[in-house]
């Protein structure tokens, strides 16, 4: 036995005991003839103490050595109350190193400033820190809790292909090219998705599954090219179950996590009204500053922006910032900034003093501002920002980022508040102006509401799915819908999607073939694992809880990865590099 204790294992009641220890040393100190090391292994720190005779040979260790040590355990006259193990203190008899280490390139306490670069780059390092520690060991506990439940609830895990096929799921798919099969590729699954529904379709009733999903598309704070997903798939059932299911499974979550109770059943919200007051699809709701459609106020307005908006069919929407009217020139132009890098044209403002001020003042009618003033419940001191555009959507996306940049500037958000929140009723497509087509909002299997059935191929874009989004505190957290379980409907939504009937079978040719022999009515969802890990660790990245992320170029600083490869390899595999 290398040891008979962890180091953050022993207490008073083990005093006089004769013990065992290994692990890293965190840091030494000399006091008069005694040398003190804080030995550290994943449990926590022990204190050790080597008197006088050890202390020649022990000038020798350094920082992040791994050390075995043999002594007895003392009760500490002034307890160390920082330490789990402050009560007690191991007086050495004999050690023995076990390894050196060279001088670390990091520092693992963080108590000087790192780049995020370093700590990736030696991530094996960066992992022994107490932070890091944590927030896996965190993941590996709410991961525990989640099979837990859905054994409880009947769900079996099923592992899927990783090696898939490319299929248009909305991002774009990493090719594995195929040796034995010239010129042919397999793609990384962007998700399970249709693995899942042929699961239903299978009989199978109840699946998950914990999996790593790949997508290339661009990297934010948010996304990761490798994430893992909880995906999930029932049959028999309607979108109510799906959802009150998962409130059952997130509250236990965040009660196994965090001891939190969260209240259920979750808010709920439709997309639009999310689009309208919050200016985004995943609203932060743990802060007001919403957002108001002008457009019935101007409609004979004389200020040209607004005029030709409204001219254009589109729409003026405003925020009301409270009590900000103080805010300089330069905070406004900032404020300009964002709306602009959201599309916007521009940024108006107005201030309320005694009377409305600012540079678009002059051109509003009194029946204006006195509109103005009802409908914002405008007070003095208040600082109005409108954006008027011929798109709603860039009206509300724009201000959507700026009511978020304000809300952290003005420290709005109650930082302790879980905030969730269901987002329905999403419409089914949205048309892409480079594509020139419509495409699916979540992905091609998604239902259609029934009511809406008849309108997809005559107004499709006002179609709404039976989609359901969970968020939290602004933060997609999962998605998922009703799936399409007839033929027809599946082959009518890939006509919609512009894919011929040749595209349709020869990439979806298994899952139209599988609704001719008896699929049942399911859906699903799936959990973005990384996204709820660092909200529920506090942390400001997901790369914050993935062992070896990657960074916003792809690549993995500790590896080296991507790399180039031989050309003996790319030959075996038929590939030739353009230059
Ligand atoms: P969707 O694409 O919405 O749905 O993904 C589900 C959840 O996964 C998380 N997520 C990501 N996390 C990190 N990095 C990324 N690049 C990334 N992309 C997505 C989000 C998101 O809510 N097959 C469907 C689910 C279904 O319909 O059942 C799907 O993949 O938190
Ligand atoms: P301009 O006449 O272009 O100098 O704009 C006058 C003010 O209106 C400036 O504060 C612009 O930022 C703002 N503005 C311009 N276009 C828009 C728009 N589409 N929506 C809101 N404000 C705008």
């Amino acid at each position: 036995m290398l040891r008979t204790h962890t180091c953050g294992e022993l207490r008073k009641h083990y005093a006089e005991k004769e013990v065992q220890l290994c692990g890293w040393v965190h840091a030494i100190r000399t006091h008069g003839n005694v040398t003190f090391i804080d030995l550290r292994d994943r449990y926590g720190i022990t204190q050790l103490a080597f008197a006088e005779h050890l202390k020649k040979d022990i000038a020798e260790v350094k920082k992040e050595y791994v050390l075995q040590v043999q002594g007895m355990v003392k009760k500490k006259p002034e307890p160390n109350k920082k330490l789990l193990t402050g009560d007690i203190e191991v007086e050495v008899s004999s050690y023995t190193v076990l390894n050196e280490a060279e001088p670390l390139p990091l520092d693992i306490d963080g108590s000087t400033e790192m780049t995020e670069e370093t700590r990736l780059k030696w991530r094996f390092l960066d992992l022994r820190s107490q932070r890091m520690q944590q927030n896996l060991t965190l993941r590996n506990n709410v991961l525990r809790t989640v099979r837990e439940f859905y054994q409880r609830n009947n769900f079996i895990e099923i592992e899927t292909p990783v090696l898939a096929k490319s299929t248009p799921e909305g991002a774009r798919d990493y090719l594995v090219p195929s040796r034995v099969n010239p010129g042919k590729f397999y793609a990384l699954p962007q998700s399970p998705q249709i693995f899942k529904q042929l699961f239903m379709v299978a009989g199978l009733d109840r699946y998950f599954q914990i999996v790593k999903c790949f997508r290339d598309e661009d990297l934010r704070g948010e996304r990761q090219p490798e994430f893992t997903q909880i995906d999930v798939e029932m049959s028999f059932v309607e979108q109510e179950d799906i959802i009150q299911l998962h409130e059952q499974l997130i509250k236990q979550v965040w009660k196994d996590a965090l001891k939190i109770d969260t209240p259920l059943p979750f808010p709920r919200m439709t997309y639009t009204e999310a689009m309208e007051q919050y200016g985004k699809d995943a609203p932060d709701t743990r802060f007001a500053l919403k957002l108001k459609k002008l457009n019935e106020i101007f409609k004979k307005t004389n200020f040209e922006i607004f005029k030709k908006a409204l001219e254009e069919k589109g729409s003026i929407y405003a925020i009301n910032v409270k009590g900000a009217a103080s805010f300089s020139r330069k905070e406004i132009e900032d404020c300009t900034e964002i709306v602009k890098a959201h599309r916007a044209k521009g940024l108006a403002w107005l201030k309320m003093q005694e009377t409305f001020d600012g540079p678009i003042a002059k051109f509003l009618s009194e029946e204006e501002k006195k509109q103005l003033k009802k409908e914002l419940e405008i007070e003095k001191e208040d600082l109005i920002f409108f954006v008027a555009d011929q798109k709603h959507f860039i009206c509300q996306t724009a201000l959507g980022a700026l009511r978020l940049h304000l809300g952290k500037k003005l420290n709005l958000i109650d930082k302790i508040a879980w905030n969730f929140l269901w987002v329905l009723d999403f419409p089914l497509f949205e048309y892409d102006e480079e594509e020139k087509r419509h495409v699916a909002v979540h992905h091609p299997f998604t239902s259609p509401k029934k009511g809406d059935i008849l309108k997809m191929e005559t107004h499709p874009l006002q179609v709404r799915a039976l989609a359901h989004d969970l968020v939290l505190n602004g933060h997609e957290i999962g998605g998922g819908s009703i799936r399409i379980h007839q033929r027809t409907l599946q082959e009518k939504m890939f006509k919609i999607l512009g894919f011929s009937k040749e595209e349709a079978e020869e990439k979806f040719g298994f899952l139209l073939n599988a609704f001719k022999y008896g699929a049942p009515p399911h859906g699903g969802l799936a959990f973005g694992v990384d996204r709820i890990i660092a909200l529920l660790c506090g942390a400001e990245s997901i790369r914050e809880v993935i062992a070896f992320p990657k960074t916003k170029d792809a690549e993995d600083l500790m590896m080296g990865s991507p790399s180039f490869v031989s050309q003996k390899q790319l030959d075996e595999l038929g590939i030739s590099l353009k230059k």
